[in-house]
């Protein structure tokens, strides 16, 4: 049986890390197969391009276009050799950020070209999109408040402008109104159990619409 490649997306703090795991836990308890993995870093040579994209860069700052490749060079990796692999086991693969983090940071944060960007994806992929996507909505403004809540402190990406987290929050709500049956809008401002409980109740919808439980 094939697996299922299932997203988690949205801005910084959004709660991405905290509800895979919740939901990870919940399917395993239901019998399920399950892979975490995320974007950058899924793989050995992933993790070297994640510590480059996100270590803070005081006065060599990366070219936009390089970003972007970085990105795709990580997720080709990631679909080759983690992604494409474990679907074909039949896991059930809960991945933290894909295409659509590109498109959303890249695109409407950076304002680099959407058909590069799609054109990227396309390669990076092979085409592979996922088959369910939970985008958690929730301000850039609380995400990056709770992100600075945390001992950690603020990498590459989290110190952008607040304009830039702004645009990157209008670009997943653009994607979610454009791709309504891929895309599901989870409000992610609740607190934990409730989105939690939203996610198991999308899920569980399509679980049994794959025959899965
Ligand atoms: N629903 C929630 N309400 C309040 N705080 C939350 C909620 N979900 C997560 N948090 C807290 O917010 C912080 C960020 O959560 P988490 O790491 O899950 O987000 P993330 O989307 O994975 O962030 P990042 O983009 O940095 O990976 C954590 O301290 C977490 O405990
Ligand atoms: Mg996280």
């Amino acid at each position: 049986m094939n697996g299922k490649l299932i997203v988690f997306e949205g801005v910084e703090g959004c709660g991405k890390t905290t509800q895979m795991q919740l939901c990870c836990q919940w399917l395993q308890s239901a019998g399920v197969s399950v892979v975490m993995t995320r974007e950058p870093g899924g793989t050995e040579l992933g993790l070297h391009l994640r510590r480059l994209l996100l270590e803070k860069s005081d006065n060599k700052p990366i070219a936009e276009l390089t970003e972007l490749l970085l990105y795709a060079a990580d997720r080709a990796q990631h679909v080759a050799q983690e992604l494409k692999p474990n679907l074909a086991r039949g896991k059930f693969i809960l991945c933290d950020r894909y295409t659509d983090s590109t498109i959303a940071y890249q695109g409407y944060g950076r304002g680099l070209s959407m058909d590069i960007i799609n054109q990227l994806n396309d390669i990076a992929t092979g085409g592979l999109e996922s088959d369910l996507t939970i985008w958690l909505d929730v301000d850039a403004e609380v995400g990056l408040s709770r992100k600075r809540g945390e001992e950690v402190g603020l990498d590459r990406i989290e110190q952008e402008a607040i304009a830039f987290h702004r645009r990157v929050q209008q670009g997943y709500a653009e994607l979610a109104a454009s791709q309504p049956a891929r895309i599901f809008r989870v409000d992610g401002s609740l607190d934990k159990e409730t989105v939690q409980l939203t996610i198991q109740e999308i899920l569980r919808d399509r679980l049994s619409s794959w025959n899965k439980i």
